[in-house]
């Protein structure tokens, strides 16, 4: 009997205020949300998803810091290197900016992170959205160029640790620095961005290139995922999006030679679980309640450069007062699925502002019982509009609870996500090969 075709699930982790105020606190102790993300690993692992996962930002960002309140926002490389130590089988996919970080660096971090850890390395690539002035940048460079820098960047860092190979360490005999000078050669990479002589000085984990994660779906960032990336943390909101998003990642990676399944599509999904719908619709009702309308406008406006404030609440938004499809916007990716949705649906103002292009990143956002996301998630399995997806839990610690107690024993169950880990490395429970 041929194996049923397997769900990619990872988690997102994180800890927040309701976390400090379930836990019972020692006087002494000051609340940095550090312990309870090391929980959150381990009950992954426990329910053996592929891998936990951190994005990052290289901006003290008012608004992710009310977000994770309560909770320290640590460098993610850094916090994996404890978790690791942690735990045992799940992958650890950590974020990692191609426009701020010096390639060397990236080469070395995450390749010590991968022996940490033991092969369960994988990286997000992502080129930022903003930051540049903590950089020396006046402004963000265009995206374009963001993705040529991040595709030469990405290239080195994987010469890089091909610079070095693992074998060095099995060197033993009296003239071992001899054999290793022949064994760990320059690369003299010269490029646009960056010159590099190498050899790194750490070398590649025996268990081969890790996985490499990608972020942003604009035309260059397709293109960028398309030619490197195993996998692509996805922001669709809709079952159509996601659909359009896999297949043409399927069409673009085999224009650069690669197999059509090469690349996991995997969206982002905030979840709110309750027993009933009713209760679920509450969490997220709750969730959303510090977004005053204000801060909705501002979003939409944040997105896309679109000011609703002049129109009713129950106005149609149409084509006609959409700006210019040229002007520069943070992230094309989010501005075009505010663009499409608004074009296709031409919503009120109202529904506009409760939309997850303006209030969630685009994330799509899964609300009802443990049965009924189980269901939402095969439709679009089954759609081809997913290959897993990134679990970001939103509501209280209840719905991350029926996550791990229903949600994924339903999934082992219907044969599509495993019962125990098989490999030990982030690359074998991905199920994806070196080319
Ligand atoms: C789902 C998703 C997640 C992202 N996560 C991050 C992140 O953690 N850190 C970051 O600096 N940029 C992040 N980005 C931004 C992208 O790396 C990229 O810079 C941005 O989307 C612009 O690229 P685009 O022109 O392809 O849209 C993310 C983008 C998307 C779509």
């Amino acid at each position: 009997m041929s194996l049923k075709k397997q769900l990619c699930i990872g988690l997102t982790l994180s800890s927040s205020k309701k976390d400090k105020e379930n836990m019972q606190m020692d006087d002494n102790k000051f609340y940095s949300g550090i312990e309870e993300q090391i929980e959150l690993a381990k009950r992954a692992e426990k329910a053996k998803l592929d891998f936990v996962f951190k994005a990052d930002y290289l901006v003290a960002h008012p608004d992710l810091i009310a977000r994770n309140r309560g909770s320290v926002i640590l460098d993610p490389t850094l916090f994996f290197t404890a978790i690791a130590r942690e735990t045992k089988k799940i992958g650890v996919v950590t974020t990692a900016s191609t426009s701020f970080n010096p390639p060397y660096i990236l080469a070395r971090q995450l390749q010590s992170l991968n022996w940490i850890s033991n092969g369960r390395v994988g990286w997000n690539i992502v080129t930022s959205i903003e930051g540049a002035e903590n950089f020396g940048n006046e402004k963000m460079p265009a995206s374009e160029e963001r993705y040529a820098k991040a595709a030469e960047c990405t290239e080195l860092v994987k010469k890089l640790w091909k610079s070095h190979p693992y074998e060095v360490l099995e060197v033993d005999s009296a003239d071992a620095a001899e054999v290793i000078r022949e064994m760990i050669q320059p690369i003299d990479h010269e490029g646009n961005f960056f010159h590099v002589k190498g050899p790194l000085n750490v070398p590649e984990h025996f268990s081969g290139t890790m996985p490499l994660f990608q972020a942003g779906a604009s035309e260059s960032g397709r293109n960028f995922a398309a030619s490197v990336a195993d996998a692509i943390f996805a922001a669709t909101p809709d079952i159509e999006s996601g659909i359009e998003l896999c297949k043409d990642l399927k069409e673009r990676a085999q224009g650069h030679g690669r197999q059509p399944d090469a690349i996991r599509v995997l969206p982002g999904l905030y979840f709110f679980i309750g027993d009933t719908y009713e209760e679920a619709q509450e969490m997220y009702r709750q969730a959303n309640q510090h977004l005053t309308i204000e801060r909705r406008y501002a979003l939409a406006e944040m997105v896309l450069g679109l000011n609703l404030r002049e129109l009713a609440l129950n106005e149609k938004v149409t084509a006609n007062i959409l700006p210019d499809a040229d002007q520069a916007v943070r992230s094309k990716t989010h501005a075009d699925l505010l663009r499409r949705f608004i074009i296709k649906n031409e919503p009120t103002v109202e529904q506009l502002l409760e939309r997850p292009e303006v209030i969630g990143s685009s994330h799509w956002v899964a609300i009802g019982t443990p049965q009924e996301i189980f269901q939402q998630i095969m439709e679009r399995f089954e759609a081809g509009a997913l290959d897993g997806f990134i679990a970001i839990p939103g509501g209280p610690p209840k719905s991350l609870d029926l996550f791990f107690s229903d949600v994924i024993p339903l999934f082992v169950e219907a044969g599509v996500f495993r019962k125990d880990y098989v490999g030990s490395t982030l690359r074998e429970h991905l199920g994806i090969f070196e080319a």
